[in-house]
């Protein structure tokens, strides 16, 4: 190897391990709403140990084969004046072939112990913390998130409350076609496989909102597939259980009377609200839909216009949208959407 080629294979060599370096570094991909790296609970703890001490190994590897490899070529390399005979060849050395077999397979073992015992931590809830579990059934559907809350008995759409320090005992299901969950700072992800029960868990330490997005491609909108994850202190969470439990709110104000008539000629077919005698499945339960603060999955901040052009323009708003006023032979003008508006959001 000449001289030029040999300074090519260091300065490539050099690049791509800084490149390596900077990117675990690197701040952006280190926090933010959907960073694996900013971590909370102990699944995803597991998760990130794990990943780090794959790193760890890995680096170490990197290290120690780049160098034996960068030392051969420098120590090796062709020198000014130097005649080109080719060295005396061997076939090879039995004990360093075995000797490198062995210390792979105690690589591959080192790696592998640790991740397959986490596999299992994170796959369920540890035994001995079954009993505190809190039981969610997470459905996906084009496009938006299902929760219920089988022992509660809650249904509720796009925003999943969960008390914190509590383990969240999660049966994944599919309502159409694949969906994955996937809360990065939680725990994640699962596949949502209709006809199938997918289990996983996770945990919140510190309350607050946890983004979760779909991350199976399932159609037009899969990119605004998204929900929250609250995380609430005991006290908080068992509040928004009582409230979840009651029924959707009666109208009162002339316009909720209204919107709620309007609700009914349509909306109802595919939407519930609960003690109104709007049962419908297809669509978000809604019998809360005032409390929460998102819509159409977790894409908009739930207020007075969006709910307005989500009503008006729903394909337009969301594409693919499976929302259709047209299919329940809706024909409402802006004087009910308004009152519809009102009615909705009096659902709190
Ligand atoms: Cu649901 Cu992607």
């Amino acid at each position: 190897m000449n001289a030029m080629r040999m300074i090519q294979v260091a300065f490539i060599t050099v690049f791509l391990v800084g490149l390596y370096l900077v990117s675990l570094v690197w701040p952006g991909a280190m926090n933010g709403p959907m960073s694996i790296m900013e971590v909370n609970g102990p699944v995803a703890q597991e998760q990130a140990t794990v990943f780090w001490y794959t790193v760890a190994v890995s680096s170490f590897l990197l290290v120690t084969v780049g160098g034996v490899f960068l030392y051969a070529i420098f120590r090796f390399r062709a020198k000014p004046g130097q005649d080109f005979k080719v060295p005396e060849q061997t076939h090879g050395s039995a004990a360093v072939e075995i000797g490198l077999i062995v210390a792979s397979c105690v690589l591959l073992l080192v790696i592998a112990v640790p991740n397959a015992r986490a596999l299992f931590y994170v796959s369920e809830v540890p035994a001995e913390r079954k009993q505190e579990a809190i039981k969610v059934v997470a459905i996906g559907h084009q496009w938006w998130w299902e929760f219920q809350y089988p022992d509660l008995g809650i249904t509720t759409a796009n925003e999943l409350h969960i008390p914190i320090g509590k383990p969240i005992d999660i049966e994944v299901r599919s309502a159409d076609v694949l969906h994955a969950f996937w809360v990065p700072r939680l725990a994640g992800k699962i596949d949502a496989i209709p006809g199938q029960i997918n289990r996983m868990w996770m945990e919140a330490t510190d309350p607050g909102k946890y983004q979760g997005q779909c991350t199976e491609y399932c159609g037009d909108s899969h990119a605004n597939m998204r929900f929250l994850v609250m995380a609430q202190k005991a006290e908080d969470f068992d509040g928004w259980v009582r409230n979840e439990k009651k029924d959707g709110v009666k109208p009162k104000t002339i316009e909720e009377v209204n919107g709620h008539r309007v609700f009914m000629s349509g909306c109802n077919a595919c939407h519930t609200v609960k003690g109104s005698g709007a049962m419908g499945t297809k669509g978000p339960d809604l019998s809360h839909f005032g409390s929460r603060t998102t819509l159409g999955s977790g894409i908009y901040v739930s207020n007075k216009d969006n709910l307005t052009n989500w009503i008006k323009f729903p394909k337009q708003m969301k594409p693919g949208n499976l929302m259709n006023l047209e299919s329940v032979n809706m024909v409402v003008g802006d004087k009910d959407v308004k009152d519809l508006v009102a009615y909705l959001e009096s659902l709190k």
